[in-house]
């Protein structure tokens, strides 16, 4: 049977070595929580780095590494520690993430660091090529694989290639100063339908390819020797089901309640008019932490009535944190934390509680089901997939979410309240409009959001991504 191989830099597992022990658990992020349901599905293999170097496993950890992997349908590409520094943290993440981010000044553009992006792109091409099967589909995700594609269809024209990328896809201003501009392009050429989130991300993919290869571009369809390549905008949902039933289950009386939620419990039944306001992010520059911080500040300076009343939960789940910018925003977010807490603390409240760390799927659930608003301020993000899983466990139908213009799930949530994460004014006037809109207000807008969001769901998005993609067959064959 026709198989679908998913590539990424990091699988949907991650091993890691705790005293001496192989320790296994799923990775954080985007790509990989919305990949997992649909690889969970299907009858394909997922191609992706395990999360240890070459140089920590032995003959027999490796076999083992092997067997962990295997059983959850994914194959593993070994790195070395000089491919996780130049490429992973290097290239993938101290160059282009920060680029097309437009963190331009956080942008690093080293030889060696280039080089190494290429290498491994090549160690994930031979992974690829050799689990390619007659018929099979190859479906590559994200920035850290930007040549695979090509690399691909250098060697296996006869097979059918997607690409997606999870994070915004710059305008032509900022993509036009990389260096590697040109190799980048040609690199993502080599797939047959080359997907983004939003329609915006895709113009600006458009414009690059007209102004810098200056290739035939007709509408969304791009002509590439002899081939033509379909750009299209494909917004990723998320496993509305999932989330949904899993806070149904949370509300049943009969169901245990974790330590965390006793804690929730008993802020929110000192009384009314307590309430929680959540953030989660992943420790990162683009999702506008700091500001978030010193907003709430500014939000209770201007609002005083609202101290002792409602609290911060942020979670901020700890990511890249061998990359200075990282190591620097985290000490930057401690100290506000605590200067914010010292300043406006009392006996009996916290403004802020912060959480550094990753919480299982279970006491998410507790954190999106207890929150009376979610407050997802990113400065810049691809889609952003927290805000559409916060909406799918509102079961009642309430809470308020408050959403940055920034982010790509913007485009499709237009009912939440949009702000401008640069706007300290923004902050203060949404939170007061969160905590005081009417409980009619909520439903109506909920309940339009939930809609949108079951109907447009993962399983829909992977679909219609693979059946486009199927059709450009039809297309190749117009062509010839
Ligand atoms: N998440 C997680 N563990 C945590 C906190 C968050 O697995 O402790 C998940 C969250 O449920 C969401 C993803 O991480 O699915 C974050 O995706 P998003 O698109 O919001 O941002 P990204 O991290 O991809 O930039
Ligand atoms: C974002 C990226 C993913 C990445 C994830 C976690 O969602 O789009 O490609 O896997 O962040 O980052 P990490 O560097 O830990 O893989």
């Amino acid at each position: 049977m026709n198989k679908t191989i998913i590539v990424s830099n990091r699988l949907p597992l991650q091993i890691s070595i705790e005293q001496d022990k192989l320790n296994v658990s799923p990775s954080v992020g985007g790509l990989a929580t919305g990949m997992k349901s649909v690889h969970a599905e299907g009858n394909g293999v997922w191609v992706g780095w395990s999360g240890i170097t070459d140089e920590e496993l032995d003959a027999s950890l490796k076999k083992e590494v092997n067997a962990k992997i295997e059983k959850e349908k994914c194959k593993a590409v070994g790195l070395t520690e000089e491919d996780l520094n130049d490429y992973y943290l290097g290239f993938s993440n101290r160059t282009l993430w920060p680029l097309f981010h437009y963190f331009l000044e956080y942008s690093e553009f080293e030889n060696t660091q280039w080089e190494a992006y290429k290498r491994v792109n090549q160690k994930f091409a031979e992974v690829v090529l050799e689990t390619i099967e007659e018929g099979d589909t190859v479906w590559v995700h994200d920035y850290q694989l930007l040549l695979l594609p090509q690399l691909i269809k250098d060697v296996r024209p006869d097979v059918t290639i997607g690409f997606f990328l999870h994070i915004p896809f710059p305008s032509y201003e900022i993509f036009r100063t990389f260096p590697w501009r040109e190799e980048i392009l040609t690199g993502m050429l080599g797939a047959d339908l080359i997907g983004f989130h939003t329609y915006d991300y895709e113009r600006h993919f458009l414009s690059s390819v007209k102004r810098i290869l200056r290739l035939d571009v007709n509408f969304n369809e791009i002509t590439y020797h002899d081939r033509i390549v379909k750009v299209d905008s494909f917004p990723m949902g998320i496993d509305y089901n999932k989330f949904h039933e899993a806070a149904l289950t949370h509300n049943n009386p009969d169901t245990n309640i974790s330590e965390l939620q006793k804690r929730l419990d008993a802020h929110l039944n000192e009384g009314d008019d307590k309430k929680f306001i959540l953030s989660i992010d992943r420790l990162d520059y683009t999702k506008g932490i700091p500001n978030r911080l010193k907003a709430f500040e500014h939000f209770l300076n201007t609002y005083p009535q609202y101290k002792e009343k409602v609290r911060l939960i942020m979670l901020a789940v700890p990511s890249r944190s061998n990359v200075p910018q990282y190591q620097r925003l985290k000490r930057e977010t401690d100290e506000l934390v605590g200067r914010i807490n010292g300043e406006f603390s009392t006996v009996s409240w916290t403004p802020i509680w912060y959480f550094y760390r990753s919480l299982p799927f279970e006491n998410l659930i507790d954190l999106y089901t207890s929150s009376d608003v979610a407050l997802i301020t990113p400065v810049r993000d691809g889609m952003n997939l927290v805000a559409k899983e916060y909406v799918a466990t509102r079961t009642n139908l309430d809470g308020v979410l408050i959403l940055s213009e920034m982010a790509g799930a913007a485009k499709e949530m237009n009912e939440a309240i949009l702000i401008n994460p640069n706007s300290f004014e923004d902050f203060a006037t949404a939170l007061d409009k969160a905590l005081t809109m009417p409980l009619e207000e909520q439903n109506n807008r909920m309940k339009i959001l939930q809609k949108r969001l079951k109907r447009y769901d993962v399983e829909k998005w992977a679909k219609e991504f693979l059946s486009t993609l199927e059709d450009t067959n039809q297309l190749q064959e117009i062509v010839v």
